[in-house]
């Protein structure tokens, strides 16, 4: 009987209702420290509002910032953002009262069962933060891995490659573009044969998407209805199946390394030493064995591919765009591997590569960076409060000014490199500066933006070597805003033709 009443959609649907009311009443309740920008006469049920932020959260940001001259409150459907101004970038950074894990851990739900990559990636001990620090930083041994991977990669992918006349052909632009960096990043995070285990590959994506749709999903209802309502979301449902399938693969994996391991010994006594340069082997060792190896690989999944996706394709619509710069870039890419061979030195060295890549991500970035929550009340340098508990973000229109960067909407490619010739010393992809926030900033600032810089650097290295690429007759891409983030143009049509003689031979 009561599990009827349950699993009954009418509970459900009364549940849904009632949430919407407390949602209403709880509104009515809150009040703002700072003025909240999208209110609107007769909205009461907050549509325009939610319109607003959807459509227009930049234009909200500037005018709203402008207009009030200090921090502004956003009404979001789930609560309440503040809003403040990039002057306090520097402020936020080292405000330790300010937290990013703790803010993270809130919005998307740690603790939910099936949501287990979160927790491990937010533990307090920071193991897989360190993890990633210490060994997916500049690392030659893990660019050996990506470049094998990658080869393989574009060959199965992008194709063309083994007829005697190569023709151009439409890639499937969602698919072959995430497919791609899953396969490179998966070759270091659960070693090379991973790498081209389809089953897997489509596990660790699955699990993505079934997470970040399940914490929309569970965004919707109040707080006190979530620890109850997840067991029957459908997306919430698949986290969890994939959580258990993900366990199941890796256990047997650490069971297959181990048996390795017994073998070699008794073959080639203490001298035969069994290594795996790979995240499942540095988690274990860092861990003392205590972290689950499917949820470590669930977490770098979840941190790692969706970002670095989403910038791996506004890199390409930049190169089919900009052909100009198409040849220089090559030129840099065959001199680097060259001298250096496929190592970090190459990949300092492609500095106009490192410029074009940060331009991309200038110009395709959401409106605000350093989202953190206060973990007490927090008295900002004017004097006034941000109440315990408040969840802000920093403007970061700045990426988009002309007086910080003039003709801010053209893509210059060589905008970072010319800074950086000028003695600027913060113009490179992996660093932050006062304007330019995109990995974040102090504490918190992205562990994995070397790892994903090397791994762009290397994707693109194989690419201007071994393809031409152009924008399909009469695409368009447009500069999507989803809310407070930018998104890639879902709808783009890409073209590619494998180059009938590829250059740079060390890109094997
Ligand atoms: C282009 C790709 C990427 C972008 C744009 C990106 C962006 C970010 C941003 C904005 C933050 C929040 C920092 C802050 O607020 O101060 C962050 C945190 C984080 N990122 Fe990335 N990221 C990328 C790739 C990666 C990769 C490849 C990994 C793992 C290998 C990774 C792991 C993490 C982790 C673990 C955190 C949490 C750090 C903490 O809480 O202390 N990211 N990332």
């Amino acid at each position: 009987m009561l599990v009827e009443l349950f699993l009954s959609v009418r509970t459900w649907t009364a549940l849904a209702i009632l949430a919407s009311i407390y949602h209403l009443l709880l509104r009515l309740r809150q009040q703002p420290t700072f003025p909240i920008v999208n209110k609107y006469p007769g909205d009461f049920f907050r549509r325009r509002a939610y319109r607003e932020v959807r459509e227009n959260a930049k234009e909200l940001i500037t005018a709203g910032l402008a207009k009030h001259q200090g921090p502004i409150t956003i009404a979001i459907p789930h609560g309440q953002k503040i809003i403040l101004p990039s002057s306090l970038t520097s402020w936020v950074k080292s405000n330790k009262d300010l937290d990013h894990k703790q803010l993270v851990r809130e919005d998307f739900f740690s603790g939910i069962p099936g949501f287990e990559a979160l927790s491990i990636l937010h533990d307090p001990d920071s193991m897989l933060i360190d993890l990633i620090k210490t060994k997916m930083g500049p690392n030659d041994s893990t660019l050996t891995t990506m470049n094998t991977t990658l080869s393989h990669a574009l060959h199965t992918l992008w194709g063309n490659t083994n007829t005697t006349k190569p023709t151009w052909h439409a890639l499937n632009w969602q698919t072959d573009t995430m497919a791609l960096i899953a396969r490179t990043a998966t070759s270091v995070f659960a070693g090379p044969q991973k790498a081209t285990d389809a089953a897997w590959l489509a596990l660790v994506q699955g699990y993505v998407l079934a997470y970040f749709s399940g914490v929309a999903d569970l965004h919707r209802y109040p707080r006190w209805a979530r620890p109850f309502v997840h067991w029957v979301l459908p997306n919430a449902i698949a986290c969890r199946g994939y959580v258990r399938q993900a366990r199941g693969v890796m256990d047997g994996m650490l069971r297959e390394r181990k048996v390795e391991r017994e073998r070699r010994a008794e073959r080639e006594g203490s001298g035969g030493v069994v290594r795996y340069e790979d995240a499942v082997e540095w988690a274990e060792i860092a861990s003392g064995g205590r972290a689950r190896a499917g949820d470590v690989q669930l977490s770098l999944a979840m941190a790692a591919l969706f970002t670095t996706t989403e910038l791996f394709r506004a890199l390409l619509i930049q190169v089919a765009r900009h052909p100009e710069l198409v040849g220089p870039l090559r030129e840099e890419v065959v001199e680097q591997v060259a001298k250096h061979g496929v190592s970090v030195a190459a990949m300092s060295n492609m500095i106009l590569l490192d410029s074009f890549m940060k331009e991309s991500q200038r110009l395709n970035s959401g409106s605000v960076v350093l989202e953190r929550i206060a973990l007490k009340d927090t008295t900002l340098p004017d004097g006034r409060v941000i109440p315990r508990g408040s969840h802000i973000m920093v403007d970061s229109t700045d990426l988009w000014n002309p007086a910080v960067y003039p003709d801010p909407d053209q893509f210059d490619g060589r905008r970072f490199l010319r800074k950086r010739q000028e003695g600027d010393t913060a113009s490179q992809f992996v660093q932050s500066s006062p304007n330019y926030n995109v990995f974040g900033g102090g504490r918190h600032i992205c562990p994995g933006r070397f790892f994903a810089s090397n791994e762009l650097k290397l994707a693109l290295a194989h690419i201007l070597c071994k393809y031409d690429i152009r924008l399909a007759k009469g695409c368009e891409p447009k500069n999507l805003q989803h809310g407070f983030y930018a998104m890639v143009d879902p709808s783009v049509q890409l073209e590619v033709r494998r180059r009938d003689a590829p250059t740079g031979d060390l890109l094997v």
